[in-house]
């Protein structure tokens, strides 16, 4: 069974009274432990259709199924238990809460989602250790380098162990070390079963995942699936092809 679906999504933005349409009519199945990449120039709805997906925000037509739970026929509080329960989000610009230490934030949404303390302090532990930030536990986002926090705001995201990570361009803000790094720490998830959805501006990055969708004006406009390999030049003649 996919753990993440959309049918015909569409998403329209109202703003001082103009419609902006920002997704046209998605459909998508992602299946448990795919590694999934999305594509597009700006303004192509990537992260329109990434907040859809997690329930951060609602379509104007259509309908996403996280779980095999339909998000339309839940009201606010449900979506935000089962978002909680189901997805670690990675947002672009960290969002980690500043006047927070690193191991708080991490724990925030174990602790939202009614866990106990003890439970979430010792995933936490066990994450920040795998990603070599064991040390960090006690300073505040302020401290520390673009990618340590990038670092923070994965392993918030993987507290309630969700069914799908998606990530907005989670190495666009890093040097190309930090984002090596950041890029090593998904594959190595993804290879332990967890399955990931992320949007890029990176044809290294995007070459591995094992599916890239092509995204331009609101729509899928193309699909590859390549070797996971790591090789950008596949990617990179499709993209050509794409926005031609
Ligand atoms: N809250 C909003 N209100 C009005 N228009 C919006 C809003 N959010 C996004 N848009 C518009 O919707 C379209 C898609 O935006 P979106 O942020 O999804 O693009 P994107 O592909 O993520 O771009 P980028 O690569 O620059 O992050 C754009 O035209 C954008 O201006
Ligand atoms: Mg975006």
């Amino acid at each position: 069974m996919p753990v993440l679906e959309a049918h015909n999504l569409q998403k329209t933005y109202r703003s001082d009274g103009v419609a902006v349409p920002a997704l046209r009519g998605v459909d998508l199945s992602v299946e448990p432990g795919e590694f999934v990449a999305v594509m597009g120039p700006s303004g192509c709805g990537k992260s329109t259709l990434l907040h859809l997906l997690a329930g951060l925000d609602s379509p104007t037509e259509g309908e996403v199924l996280l779980d095999g739970h339909r998000l339309n026929d839940l009201n606010e509080s449900q979506r935000a238990v089962l978002r909680r329960r189901t997805v670690g989000f990675v947002f672009q610009a960290y969002n980690l809460i500043p006047n927070l230490t690193v191991a708080d934030n991490v724990d925030l949404p174990g602790l939202l989602a009614g866990r106990p303390a003890a439970e979430v302090a010792a995933r936490r532990a066990e994450l920040l250790a795998t990603l070599g930030l064991a040390d960090k536990a006690d300073a505040f986002p302020s401290q520390l380098s673009g990618g340590q926090q990038q670092r923070v705001a994965i392993a918030r995201a993987l507290i309630n162990t969700p069914t799908v990570l998606l990530a907005d361009e989670p190495t666009g803000n890093l040097d190309s070390r930090s984002g090596n790094e950041v890029l090593a720490l998904f594959r190595r998830f993804n290879a332990e079963g967890q399955t990931i959805l992320l949007v890029t501006h990176d044809p290294k990055v995007a070459s591995f995942a094992r599916r890239v969708i092509f995204m331009r004006d609101g729509r899928f406009v193309s699909e590859m699936h390549t070797a996971g390999g790591g090789d950008p030049a596949q990617v990179i003649a499709k993209l050509v092809e794409v926005e031609r």
